[in-house]
């Protein structure tokens, strides 16, 4: 750790840019219409409007306040910010990350899978079918071994080069992509079913405690919360930038993006009839809906859809190196392994942990509901209750850059009392439905 230069952001634009990027990925496109799909659709997007701005803002703030002030990876950074007795949280964002990544990289295969086809023989035969043969199996695990190979150079080589060059031209054309897409399946007949189940809440659904663990699992998810992954990239950020205006420029376009993913999916399921189909497995709504509506687009279709996964394939990059930098520099920064050694043995454990993924959708979403819902909400949790009262004077890291003082401090009082209680129901929640989901998939 000392003596050794730590590398930082050239520009303020570079680390927004960076925590977009980490931000925006399989969480907006694939798991948001997913999720809503399984849980209320409108109420279900309400509730995660509420989780985003309400919880998700202040928790980023609270990352961002303990990665700047610390400059070190997440354990270190709890270690010296919090106390000793506090670095095994971090021990539980490495694992959470490692964890994620392991079934993240499956999903990110399939987008490549999908990218291939539309290159070389355009999307065929029934989108269903397509997905129920392709999601699992030796095909899925070829390229969640390549997805992961692909993630570790990145994260070996460092970041800059041509990942950032990339992520530069092709995450805007994703969403004027997205954007295109919403409109041509406004003018879909049947679109307004689709609508209407998006965007208008069934109220009973809007105080179940399901459908609200649903949308707070899902903001930590798609905002990258939850495991020290803001927290670690804002410790390579400057003093004095103003992080309570980049925690809400970051929250607002990550929103944008899901909420316009949405738009896509909905009404093109409602449109050409996919219920049944997707009802049959959830996880493939995305992959179901979109083939169908390229399919419908006739020659254009091809290419729209070769564009569109190729971006979403970039998107799913950039999350992935978020996650596979965290373990790599909690490596670094601990066992004092260098960035070779450490991203290649993180990246194969995780390729590993995640191969039964790679062969069984409902291990996948058992995955999902452990990592990516569960331990990213207590892992939010307790850093809240630390930051709010464990850690001396938390007002001061944020305060720099940002003038606004009662917004300071009804930030603290969120994050010591609003964030921990909304948690605990979901804590509670998610957890129950964590453990029947294991009961249900293992036994
Ligand atoms: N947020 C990313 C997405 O929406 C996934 C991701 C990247 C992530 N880093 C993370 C999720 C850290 C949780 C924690 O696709």
């Amino acid at each position: 750790m000392e003596g050794r230069i730590r590398e930082g952001w050239g520009t303020k634009a570079g680390f927004i840019l960076a925590a977009v990027g980490s931000a925006v990925g399989l969480g907006n496109m694939w798991r948001f219409p997913y999720a809503a799909a399984d849980r209320g659709g409108a109420a279900f997007v309400v509730l995660y409007i509420f989780m985003v701005f309400a919880v998700g803002v202040p928790v980023m703030l609270a990352e961002f306040s303990v990665g700047r002030r610390a400059r070190l990876s997440p354990i270190g950074a709890l270690r010296n910010v919090v106390g000793p007795s506090w670095a095994p949280l971090g021990h539980l964002y490495v694992a959470t990350g490692c964890l994620i990544l392991a079934y993240y990289s499956v999903i990110a295969g399939w987008t490549m899978r999908y990218t291939l086809e539309a290159l070389l023989t355009g999307f065929g035969g029934t989108p269903s079918e397509y997905f129920d043969h392709s999601s699992t199996g030796l095909g899925a695990l070829m390229y969640h071994i390549v997805f992961m190979g692909i993630t570790i150079s990145i994260v070996v080589g460092g970041v800059k080069g041509g990942i950032e060059r990339a992520s530069l031209v092709l995450m805007p054309l994703l969403f004027v992509l997205i954007v295109g897409l919403a409109i041509w399946a406004a003018f879909q007949t049947g679109a307004g079913e689709g609508y209407r189940f998006y965007l208008q809440p069934d109220p009973g659904k809007l105080l179940s405690a399901d459908t609200l663990s649903g949308a707070a699992g899902q903001a930590f998810f798609s905002l990258s919360l939850g495991m020290g992954a803001m927290l670690t990239y804002s410790s390579y950020l400057g003093r004095q930038e103003n992080l309570p205006g980049s925690a809400a420029t970051i929250s607002v376009s990550d929103f944008a993006v899901a909420f316009f993913a949405g738009l896509v999916v909905f009404p093109v399921i409602f449109a050409f009839n996919l219920q049944d189909e997707i009802g049959a497995s959830s996880l493939g709504t995305l992959f179901i809906s979109l083939p169908t509506a390229f399919l419908k687009m006739g020659a254009a279709g091809r290419l729209v859809g070769l564009i569109f996964f190729l971006a979403l394939f970039v998107g799913a990059l950039t999350s992935a190196i978020s996650l596979l930098e965290v373990v790599t520099s909690s490596l670094i920064d601990n066992w004092s392994l260098d960035r070779g050694r450490a991203a290649l043995g993180a990246g194969i454990t995780i390729l590993l942990i995640g191969v039964p993924c790679a062969y069984s959708l409902d291990i996948l979403g058992l995955y999902d509901k452990i990592a990516g819902e569960f331990l990213l909400v207590v892992g939010g949790f307790v850093l809240c209750l630390l930051v709010g009262w464990r850690v001396k004077d938390p007002l001061s890291e944020v305060r720099r850059g940002f003038a606004a003082e009662g917004l300071l401090k009804g930030w603290l009082w969120t994050v010591r009392l609003v964030v921990p209680a909304i948690l605990l129901v979901v804590i509670y929640q998610v957890g129950k439905a964590a453990l029947e989901l294991i009961g249900t998939t293992l036994f």
